[in-house]
């Protein structure tokens, strides 16, 4: 059957990546987790010491930018992706709060965008990807054969990834959580370059209501339906 890319787009915290990676193993697909990047660039910002209450160093972070190498490796366990930054496994740090609150105005950066969407297409030209993230199926594979855009209510999504924090037996606020999410849809959506947005050939799916199962069961049939007309 011929391979494909799968591009899934949505607003934070929606469940993305969980409906991503588990749709890339139901078909056999490699997964990659474009947001990951993004939060490796802002966490390489906060240890460089790039950040403080002016916000970014974007002229030092500029001439750093080529010195930034992310890659991606395959747990051997969980065989779950774990993102690496210049060769250190980073997956942990990457998810802190501190990170998440900066990683937005990162991703606004133009000069971070083009270095990471030319390596995010690299990632996709031999096909047979699922890539999420936000601007995927808009600006980085806008021919990508199978596109999802994803939304839930700011709430659902704040308490899904408090749900996440705690899980894992860390400690959470939910009401800075929320804060966070709401923030983040606002700089995505109203940034310059590429900002959040339905790719108009986009399939849209509110999750707010859904189980894990009936997401990943839509998924597949869309997939069997895509791929059948190929
Ligand atoms: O997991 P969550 O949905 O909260 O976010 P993520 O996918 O880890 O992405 C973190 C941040 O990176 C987002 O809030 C966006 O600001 C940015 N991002 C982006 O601008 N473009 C992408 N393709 C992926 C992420």
């Amino acid at each position: 059957m011929k391979k494909i890319v799968i591009a899934i787009d949505g607003f934070s915290s929606c469940g993305k990546s969980t409906m991503a990676k588990s749709l890339a193993r139901n078909v056999g697909y490699l997964y990659f987790d474009s947001g990951a990047m993004y939060r490796a660039v802002a966490l390489f910002c906060i240890e460089e010491g790039l950040v403080d209450d002016n916000g970014i160093n974007t002229e030092v972070l500029r001439s750093r930018m080529d010195g930034i190498k992310i890659t991606f490796e395959a747990d051997p366990v969980t065989k779950n992706s774990i993102t690496f930054l210049n060769g250190r496994n980073v997956e942990k740090e990457i998810r802190s709060l501190q990170v998440s609150r900066i990683v937005s105005p990162v991703a606004a950066i133009d000069f971070v965008r083009t270095n990471l969407i030319e390596q995010q297409r690299e990632m996709g030209k031999a096909k047979g990807i699922v890539m999420d993230g936000r601007d995927i199926g808009t600006t980085v594979f806008p021919d990508a054969e199978m596109k999802i855009f994803v939304t839930a209510s700011a709430e659902v999504r704040a308490q899904r990834r408090y749900d996440e924090i705690i899980a894992r037996g860390d400690e959470a606020d939910y009401n800075e959580i929320l804060e966070n999410v709401q923030q983040r849809d606002h700089i995505d959506q109203t940034r310059e370059v590429s900002p959040l947005r339905k790719a108009d050939d986009a399939l849209l799916l509110d999750n707010s209501n859904m189980t894990r199962e009936e997401q990943e069961q839509w998924l597949i049939e869309q997939f069997n339906k895509i791929t059948k007309e190929c």
